[in-house]
């Protein structure tokens, strides 16, 4: 089935190149908007409503069958429904529903339209008022669907996220077990704050994914890349080299500056080995099969007998991820892109990270009190309790949760916060070997191996065994 939707999208693409356009959505969906309150938990007041996004599919629907339902992430719920094409399979072999909610403040879902993003507006973009508005929707279409109470109680809905959304989908699960039914969640971080022991995990398998799929020479001159870019910054000839080299939107002038190129170009290594997928895809952003090796590529085959040549292929390189396109004309290296979820990040998903010698990162040191008065300086909120979403939704004391399948890649950093063993025998985990983030949710694909597709066809028997103890 997939097939002949990509060739069909292959041959609309040629039509559609052109007319100057280019064949994105791959998978097709009925955009509907609800109103849902801006909060769930202050019913006392009269509480004002926006219009949340969701999405609808009906292709494998036969009225009576299960519905499944994808919880929106960190970003632009249409970029979901183009990655994660498994959920297809999973409506066809049930004869599901599929819906893909969006989560609030992201994409077109504004709880304050174009007032959402100021920092007293964001008092609204929690965890739990996110599950408030799935629940709200999920709720609307059962009601929509059925009119007696016994089918709008007892219809079976299973859920599935990957990362955060993965971590939202298990949360759902444990809070509302009388709505739904499962979850599949997959590179869900769990275990946040003090509970994280080990900080130094994600770029440890960051760097260790770069030794696999970019050899050793590549972490080595990455780690020379950080040296010599601190060193050229100590002087302003230096910084405009970086500056014109790099083609930044703004020139570098300030150690501010020089610390956001830093950060930026961390995240684009970590992004590298997130979408690191065996084939090209595009999840936020367009890149070729297997970035990482593309980029490493890049950077071993040079030949460097200088600092600046360093600097050059290295700003080549970086092509990779943020220019695959062509179409770039210059690097923003002060990205807001992320400024939602590093606000969660800061106020309720506390993730600790540390970098160590061992690995190709800058060396930093995890001390909350640093990072919480960064947070404050970013957002204005100093958040003195980093464990807060443990003792919200348990961390990894699970014994009491059920039926949840919590799905790993091997290569995944995200990983390092989720669980990896199994807590009963209806709250499992699944490793995956050489599998990467939430792969295993991503449409099945010809170059798929058999870890994947394994994963995959577990997936499907889990579900058909949640489905017949109903
Ligand atoms: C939001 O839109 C309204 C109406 O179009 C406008 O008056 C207001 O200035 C906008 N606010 C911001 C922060 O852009
Ligand atoms: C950076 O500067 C230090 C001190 O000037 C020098 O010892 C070191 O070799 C330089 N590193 C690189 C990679 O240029
Ligand atoms: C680097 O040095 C080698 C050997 O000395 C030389 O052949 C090559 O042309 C040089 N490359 C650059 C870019 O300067
Ligand atoms: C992006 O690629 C195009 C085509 O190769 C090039 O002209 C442009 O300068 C690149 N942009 C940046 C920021 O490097
Ligand atoms: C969890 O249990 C299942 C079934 O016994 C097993 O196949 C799987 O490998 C276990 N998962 C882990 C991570 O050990």
């Amino acid at each position: 089935m997939d097939l002949t939707i990509h060739r069909f999208c292959v041959v609309f693409l040629i039509y559609l190149e052109l007319k100057g356009t280019n064949c994105e959505q791959r998978f097709s969906f009925e955009t509907r908007f609800a109103e849902v309150p801006v909060t769930h938990f202050e019913w006392q007041k009269e509480v004002r409503t926006f219009k949340l996004k969701y999405l609808i599919n009906t292709k494998h629907y036969v009225r009576g069958g299960p519905f499944f339902i994808y919880l929106g992430g960190r970003g632009d719920i249409d970029v979901y429904s183009q990655n994660t094409g498994f959920l297809f399979e999973v409506a066809a072999t049930f004869k599901g529903l599929l819906v893909f909610i969006e989560h609030r403040y992201y994409g077109r879902s504004l709880p304050f339209s174009n007032e959402s993003m100021t920092l007293e507006n964001l008092r609204y973009m929690t965890t739990s008022e996110a599950l408030g508005d799935f629940v709200s929707i999920i709720d609307l279409l059962k009601r929509e669907t059925f009119e007696n109470t016994a089918s709008i109680d007892n219809h079976p809905v299973i859920v599935f996220g990957g990362g955060y959304s993965g971590a939202l989908a298990a949360w759902m699960r444990m809070k509302y077990p009388f709505l739904v039914l499962g979850a599949i969640a997959s590179s869900a971080p769990m275990i946040y704050g003090s509970s994280v022991k080990n900080c130094e995990c994600f770029y440890d398998v960051v760097t260790k994914m770069f030794e696999k799929y970019g050899h050793e020479q590549c972490v080595k001159t990455i780690k020379l890349g950080w040296e010599v870019l601190i060193n050229l910054s100590r002087s302003k000839i230096g910084l405009d080299f970086i500056s014109s080299t790099w083609r930044l939107c703004k020139r570098l002038s300030s150690t501010e500056d020089l610390e956001m190129l830093l950060e930026w170009l961390g995240e684009i290594l970590v992004k590298l080995a997130l979408n690191n997928y065996h084939y090209p895809s595009n999840f936020f952003t367009p890149l070729p099969a297997y970035p990482l090796k593309v980029f490493c590529e890049k950077l071993t085959t040079s030949f460097f007998n200088d600092t600046k040549s360093l600097v050059q292929y290295f700003g080549q390189a970086l092509q990779v991820y943020t220019n695959y396109s062509g179409r770039v004309s210059c690097n923003e290296f002060e990205d807001q892109s992320d400024y939602l979820y590093n606000y969660q990040k800061c106020v309720e998903l506390i993730m600790p990270k540390c970098s160590i010698d061992s690995d190709m990162f800058i060396h930093r040191p995890w001390i909350y009190e640093k990072f919480a008065l960064e947070c404050k300086n970013r957002y204005g909120i100093f958040n003195n309790d980093a464990d807060w979403i443990n003792r919200a939704y348990g961390g990894s004391s699970l014994k009491y949760a059920s039926n949840i399948v919590f799905s790993h890649g091997e290569l995944d950093p995200y990983s390092c916060y989720g669980i990896r063993s199994n807590v009963s025998s209806t709250v499992r985990a699944v490793d995956i070997t050489e599998g990467s983030h939430h792969v295993d949710l991503r449409n099945p694909d010809v170059s798929d191996n058999n870890y994947i597709t394994d994963v995959r066809k577990s997936h499907i028997q889990t579900i058909k065994a949640w489905l017949s103890k109903i």
